[in-house]
Parts: structure tokens; C-alpha cells; sequence
């Protein structure tokens, strides 16, 4: 029942991915699922060239399966003063009942460039993903030249057509349920890409050639075969791990999750500057009406940061961030290994159900389908869309 498309490009033996969550997937997490059989990854974004380094070597300490490694491709931000002096004006009143002073100067941490596409190209991991669109052409050809895996990430079809022709191996559907920054790098991140991944795979799926892993509320077996029923080759799943003994998420933020309910997320542009989703809580709902006129991504990261791991400290998640997609209330807490072996029994025993009833339901749909193909027989027969020719999943 499983599609051999992804499985035999990544060297995995289920096409399952853990989302590279940046904060939250550690070399632990990353080793245990590629050891159980999917795709670790690290959620290396935000790493420094030796931070990177450590954690590739972390994780080749405790697995010799392939992972993924990843990173953002937003544009270099431009600082601005106007923004961010009314930024720190509407933190001040945070900062001040936190006791706490807001940094002098704010850095981001910055998109991929050719410090680390050589480090990537020198450590080798099996793949490499990318957030926010693409590398330059250059740096895609030195990536492949090496013999990596490239997979993007799309929020519509437009970009899913547009990651094809730079040439990626696979693309991630992200699909709005899912927890994090939206992926969208075309048009307006806060007006594109807010399409549900039950609408957005398939007519990605229609749209390319390459390979498409579902990703976005994805949570359990039934999801994972919904994502392959809808024509993905595999599932990417981030939140549900988040809980995970492994995670490098915060206990706080892990119960929080746990916690969840179906609506207790909300895509917000509060932290970043950019639309991610993520927890509700006191900070999201002050700031919902203010998040026009940020400064660039990731730059209100710098000042929004200090507050959320100052409130965590004294033990609130007022003012945290706490990514996670709408499927958090499935999230089960269970060590990695444990969730991802629940995850292939889930998957197997829902198309095995689903196959028996379709077994079941054949002789009886045969006749009227008889009866319809008689009365229809003297109509003029009209032509259906052209499609591409189905693929082999
Ligand atoms: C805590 C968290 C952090 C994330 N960080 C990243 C990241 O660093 N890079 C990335 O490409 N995607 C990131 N994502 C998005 C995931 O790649 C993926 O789209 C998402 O986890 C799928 O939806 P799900 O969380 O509902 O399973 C993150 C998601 C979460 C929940």
C-alpha cells in the first residue's frame, strides 16, 4: 500500500516526515525517526555554520539513516526605523511588566547563503529543504551536483510550478493547518497561500511532476492516508512530534499543545513579521489588531523573543511563541519511536479498512452503474478536461 516514489528517492523505508521545526527538532528527535524508518530532520534555519555542524554530527552519533537538513530563503530584511521604533513602542508596556529591557540593536539571523551551502555541501546530509522559496540557481545545481536531495515548500500551485522548474526533487503542499510559518514565497505571505492541504494537494498533485508529500493537520494514521488517498506520495508532520520527549520544545509550550483543542491556534504575524500558526494566547490577542507595518521578517523576532522566554521563565505562556497547526489536539506525548510505529499500524490498518469496504461495496455498485452506462448509451458523449496522464505514485 505504500507509494515506492519517496521511499526509494530518500532511502527511507515509510514516506513519513518529521517537519524540520526550528527550536523544536533536536538531533534526538531527528535520529529517532530516521532510525524507526522515516525522515528526521533538523530544524537548522536559524544556525550558525558550526551550530549547524554540531547538530549534523549529533545526529550521525545516534543514526546512519538519511535526514533532512533545513533552511529559509526569505529576502535580506531592510531595516527600517519608523517600524521598529513603533514596535518597541508597543512592547514597551511587556517589557516593563516583565521587568525586563529591551535589546539596543536588532539582528536576524540571515537567509542561506554561501557559507552555508558550502557547509551543507561539505557535511552531505541525504536532504535539504528549504522554507520561504529557493536558493539561487547556482546554489541549487552545487546542491545537486553533490548528490543531495533539494525539497521546497508550496502553499499554492503557482509556487508548487514555480519550486518545479528550480529544479527541487520533491515539494512539500503545506497546506494552512499547518503549525509554523507559512511557506508562501509568491504574491503576499499574508494575503496567499491559505489554502487547506485537502483542497491544495491534489491540484498540486495535477500541477507536477515531481513527487508531493502532504503536510498540515496531519497528525495520526487517518491523515496520513488521507494525504495519500489525495495523491501525495508521503506526509510531513511537525506538531504532532512537538510533545515528544526528544522535542526541544519548552515543557510549558509541549503541555500547551497537549492541552490543545481543535481551535486553539490562530496564523499570526506577531512574532515574526511573517504569517506563522501557533497557539493563541495573551500576546496574539493584543497584538491581532496591530500586526500591519512590522518591520521585515525576521527582524521583530529580536525584540518579541526576550519577552516570551522571559514570561516562560516565570512560568506563563502569555507572551511565548508556541508554533503548532490545527491537528495539536490529536498530538499524543509518545516517545518518537513509539508515535511514528502507531503512525504506520494507523496508516495500514485505515487502508486496510478502507480497501475491505471498497471490496465490500463493488458487486452492489456494479449494477446501477450498468443501468446508468445503458441510459446514457444514446448521448452524445461529452469531452472531459484534458489532464495529464496520471503518474506512477
Ligand atoms: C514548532 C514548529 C516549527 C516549525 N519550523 C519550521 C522550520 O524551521 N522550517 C520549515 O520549513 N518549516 C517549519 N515548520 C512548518 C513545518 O515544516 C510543516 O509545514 C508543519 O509542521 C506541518 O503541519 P503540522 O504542524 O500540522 O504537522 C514548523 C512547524 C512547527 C509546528
Amino acid at each position: 500500500m505504500w507509494p515506492a516514489r519517496l521511499t526509494k528517492l530518500l532511502r527511507i523505508d515509510y514516506p513519513i516526515l518529521a517537519s524540520p521545526m526550528a527550536g523544536a527538532s533536536t538531533p534526538a528527535l531527528a535520529a529517532a525517526v530516521s532510525n524507526a524508518g522515516g525522515l528526521g530532520a533538523l530544524g537548522t534555519a536559524r544556525h550558525s555554520v558550526d551550530e549547524f555542524n554540531q547538530a549534523v554530527d549529533d545526529v550521525r552519533r545516534h543514526s546512519n539513516r538519511s535526514f533532512n537538513v533545513n533552511f529559509f530563503c526569505h529576502r535580506e530584511p531592510k531595516p527600517d526605523p519608523t517600524r521598529e521604533r513603533r514596535l518597541r513602542e508597543l512592547l514597551d508596556p511587556y517589557y516593563d511588566e516583565l521587568g525586563i529591557s529591551q535589546p539596543d540593536a536588532i539582528t536576524a539571523a540571515a537567509p542561506f547563503g554561501p557559507a552555508m551551502l558550502a557547509a551543507v555541501v561539505a557535511a552531505h546530509p541525504a536532504v535539504v529543504s528549504f522554507h520561504f522559496g529557493l536558493p539561487s540557481a547556482g546554489a541549487i545545481a552545487k546542491l545537486k551536483e553533490a548528490g543531495i536531495i533539494v525539497i521546497g515548500s508550496a502553499t499554492t500551485v503557482a509556487e508548487a510550478e514555480a519550486l518545479e522548474k528550480g529544479g527541487v526533487d520533491a515539494i512539500v503542499a503545506q497546506g494552512v493547518e499547518a503549525g509554523g510559518h507559512r511557506g508562501t514565497f509568491l504574491g503576499s505571505p499574508t494575503e496567499n497561500g491559505r489554502i487547506g492541504t485537502m483542497a491544495l494537494v491534489p491540484q498540486v498533485v495535477d500541477a507536477v511532476r515531481v513527487p508531493v508529500i502532504a503536510a498540515g493537520g496531519i497528525a495520526d494514521g487517518r491523515g496520513v492516508a488521507a494525504a495519500l488517498a489525495l495523491g501525495a506520495v508521503g506526509a510531513q508532520i511537525g506538531t504532532a512530534f512537538i510533545p515528544t520527549p526528544e522535542s526541544g520544545a519548552h515543557a510549558i509550550v509541549k503541555a500547551s499543545v497537549m492541552a490543545a483543542r481543535d481551535d486553539a491556534t490562530r496564523v499570526t504575524n506577531a512574532f515574526t513579521g511573517r504569517p506563522a500558526r501557533a497557539i493563541g494566547n495573551r500576546f496574539l490577542a493584543e497584538m491581532a489588531a496591530l500586526e500591519a507595518g512590522l518591520p521585515d521578517f525576521p527582524l521583530p523576532l529580536a525584540l518579541t523573543q526576550p519577552l516570551g522566554a522571559a514570561a516562560i521563565q516565570r512560568g506563563s505562556t502569555d507572551f511565548s511563541t508556541m508554533y503548532a497547526g490545527q491537528a495539536a489536539a490529536l498530538a499524543r506525548g509518545l516517545p518518537a519511536a513509539e508515535l511514528f510505529a502507531r503512525l504506520i499500524e494507523e496508516t495500514e490498518a485505515v487502508w486496510a479498512g478502507l480497501s475491505r469496504a471498497g471490496r465490500r461495496a463493488r458487486p452492489q455498485a456494479r449494477k446501477p452503474a450498468r443501468r446508468r452506462a445503458r441510459k446514457s448509451a444514446k448521448k452524445p458523449r461529452v469531452k472531459a478536461r484534458s489532464r495529464r496522464t496520471p503518474r506512477r505514485r
